[in-house]
């Protein structure tokens, strides 16, 4: 399979052009050749995606749009399948996980395609002001224009979703760069938009590398917005080059997960397996930090680390397999070398902490300090770090200890302490008797501090991919 990128409908991939390789990473297969865009190819697919707001995009009622959004869901749905193995094949997905990515994407699409018909408005009370009588004022939300909208490689099809459905719904047109280690599933995903309905040129799709491609999209003038999510270096670059143009960044955490004394072990055990080991770590919000109340701190690890090597390790394309690969050997042997940094430093790895290959194994770490990388960045990794505290002050401060704030679990039963704690944390988030790795399409998510700026969650996306515009009248008298 060679695929390139494609603009106004056209997909460009001629033999001359440079190429690239996309593998399974636990196999090795190949998956696609990708024939490479240019900056020339970045300003042609902005230059489309203007010339198609203007004419097209800006003057397509709600319900056209909406429609469009429901039959992208339809058709998804009917292809569950296809994409899921393909997000198994190119990311190295579990297959379950995979299936569960699809039909995220599939409601996704449906809150989309229902908030297109629902972009209200205000009523400005203009009389409120001395002066103001006889004067008439209203809100519009209005499209912005054109939408960059680059993605990671660790979601690639709800997450590409997540920018390019609310920038459908409200109106924009996108130049879409996807993970170059997974752009299958979204030249897929391009391909089933315009199938659904939506005008060629209001999705331009440019594959190739962020180092070649970011700067010239990012920087063009007939871009609008920019939509990132990634790494925190990345999303650094992109703040600073963005110049005056809208910016949501979903950048990096190393959520806390806190566990009081009051919950039974048994109860939460489970779920904080799938936190921390869901597609191997690679997950924004996946549980990197657990800290545990004293006195049941030996039970839950005991439990914890023989439910984590009970875990089916392998092929992401078997149905029972649970935990695969990482996306790459760069990544994995980089995780690798924290583990060992701390190992140095006087951690210790309770299970897992082997590699071979992309595979490293399930990894729970304890005797960790605060300046580990382990504990201090994000490790996008399956290494998770199980540590002790005596008060609720202390778990508070421990959880706050970072430059990141994405999403945290609190559990207990005491819903007091629950309110009381989730106050208190620095986070986008907090989930209280769920793990910081759950996410909804719904709910707003994205960070304080260092975590990012913005937000998505379809509703909350579409608010930063509008402009409000006021409309004022002033109401003459009769003569
Ligand atoms: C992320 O990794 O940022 C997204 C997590 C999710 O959507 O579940």
């Amino acid at each position: 399979m060679r695929i390139g990128s494609i603009i106004n409908g056209r997909e460009f991939k001629e033999e001359t052009r440079e190429r690239m390789e996309v593998r399974n990473p636990f196999t090795q297969e190949l998956v696609a050749e990708l024939a490479l865009a240019t900056e020339k190819d970045v300003n042609k697919a902005v230059e489309q995606s203007y010339q198609t707001f203007h004419k097209k995009m800006k003057k397509m009622p709600a319900y056209e749009r909406s429609d469009i959004l429901r039959n992208a869901a339809d058709l998804l749905l009917e292809r569950k399948e296809s994409f899921a193995e393909m997000i198994a094949k190119e990311a190295g997905k579990p297959l379950k996980y995979s299936r569960g990515e699809v039909e995220r994407a599939v409601q996704l699409l449906k809150f989309a395609s229902e908030n297109a018909k629902d972009l209200t408005s205000e009523v400005i009370p203009m009389d409120a002001a001395i002066g103001g009588e006889n004067r008439l004022g209203f809100t519009k939300r209005v499209p912005l224009g054109v939408v960059a909208a680059i993605t990671p490689f660790n979601f690639p099809l709800n997450l590409s979703l997540h920018k390019i459905a609310p920038a459908i719904a409200v109106g924009n047109t996108v130049v879409f760069k996807p993970a170059e280690k997974t752009p299958v599933s979204a030249y897929m995903l391009v391909k089933l938009l315009h199938e659904a309905g939506l005008p060629q040129g209001a999705l331009n799709l440019v594959i190739g590398t962020g180092e070649e491609l970011g700067d010239p999209l990012i920087t063009h003038d007939q871009v609008h917005k920019v939509t990132f999510t990634g790494s925190l270096p990345v999303g650094k670059h992109i703040r600073e080059k963005a110049g005056f143009k809208k910016v949501t960044l979903e950048l990096g955490s190393n959520s806390p997960n806190i566990l009081f004394e009051d919950v039974e072990v048994g109860d939460v055990v489970n779920d904080l397996v799938k936190g921390a080991f869901a597609f191997s770590g690679q997950v924004c919000i996946s549980a990197q930090r657990i800290y545990v109340q004293k006195s049941i701190y030996d039970s839950f690890l005991n439990e914890y680390i023989r439910k984590t090597e009970s875990l089916k390790i392998g092929n992401p394309l078997d149905e029972e397999t649970d935990f695969g690969p990482m996306i790459n050997k760069e990544a994995a042997e980089r995780a690798k070398l924290w583990i060992d940094d701390a190992v140095s430093n006087g951690a210790q790895v309770e299970t897992g902490g082997k590699l071979e290959g992309t595979l490293l194994a399930p990894t729970i770490m304890t005797h960790v300090k605060s300046d580990m990388k382990v504990i201090a960045e994000e490790v996008f990794a399956p290494i998770v770090s199980v540590i002790p505290f005596d008060t609720e002050e202390e778990a508070v401060k421990l959880s706050n200890d970072s430059i990141y704030g994405l999403q945290a679990g609190v559990f207990t039963n005491d819903l007091n302490r629950a309110l009381r704690v989730a106050d208190q944390l620095e986070m986008g988030g907090v989930w209280i008797n769920e793990i910081s790795t759950y996410r909804q399409d719904n709910h707003p998510y994205g960070g304080v501090k260092q975590s990012g700026v913005g937000r998505e969650g379809v509703k909350y996306a579409i608010e930063e991919m509008t402009e409000i515009k006021f409309i004022g009248v002033h109401l003459h008298k009769r003569k």
